[in-house]
């Protein structure tokens, strides 16, 4: 079993003030089409965040999500490292499940990030999965190895 710091619970006021962070972000969410506001809080492994939401445009297939403008702001700061993440989606008690794009996205850095929702129904308030679980069989890099030779 991993030791690593992926393996401990994360606490529950890390994810709940994760979740505040999220729904602070979601304040600028720029969602004149869809009127669906999304904001995202990605957490660091020493401690950082980097807030993130959904930047919608006239040609609708340019739409950034919320989880995706918040990894790409992090990685373009040089921020790595990534512990959880936490979603909110226009109702602060109803999970906005992350799309297909933006899992693809996270499991890029790492398997074990844990995507923190809100659940009503679970004892917490929130649900906590990882990436692992959001994307089973995920296209990962050792995949690459299978290009073709050149020839
Ligand atoms: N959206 C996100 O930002 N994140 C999600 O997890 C699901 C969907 C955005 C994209 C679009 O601006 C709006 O929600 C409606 O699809």
């Amino acid at each position: 079993m991993s030791t690593g710091p992926e393996s401990t619970p994360l606490p529950r006021e890390t994810a709940e003030m994760l979740l505040g962070r999220a729904r602070e972000a979601r304040r600028h969410a720029y969602v004149p089409y869809s009127h669906f506001p999304v904001g995202a809080a990605l957490l660091t492994h020493d401690g950082r965040i980097v807030t993130g939401c959904n930047v919608e445009n006239a040609s609708y297939g340019l739409t950034n999500c919320a989880e995706r403008v918040a990894i790409q702001k992090a990685v373009s700061e040089g921020v790595h490292g990534y512990r959880a993440i936490a979603v909110v989606g226009p109702q602060d008690d109803l999970d906005c499940a992350p799309c297909g794009a933006c899992r693809q996205v996270l499991y890029e850095f790492g398997p074990d990030l844990l995507l923190i929702s809100p659940a009503p129904h679970a004892e917490e308030g929130y649900s906590v999965r990882t990436m692992r679980e959001l994307l089973p069989g995920a296209f990962e890099v050792e995949r690459l190895n299978a290009r073709a030779p050149r020839g």
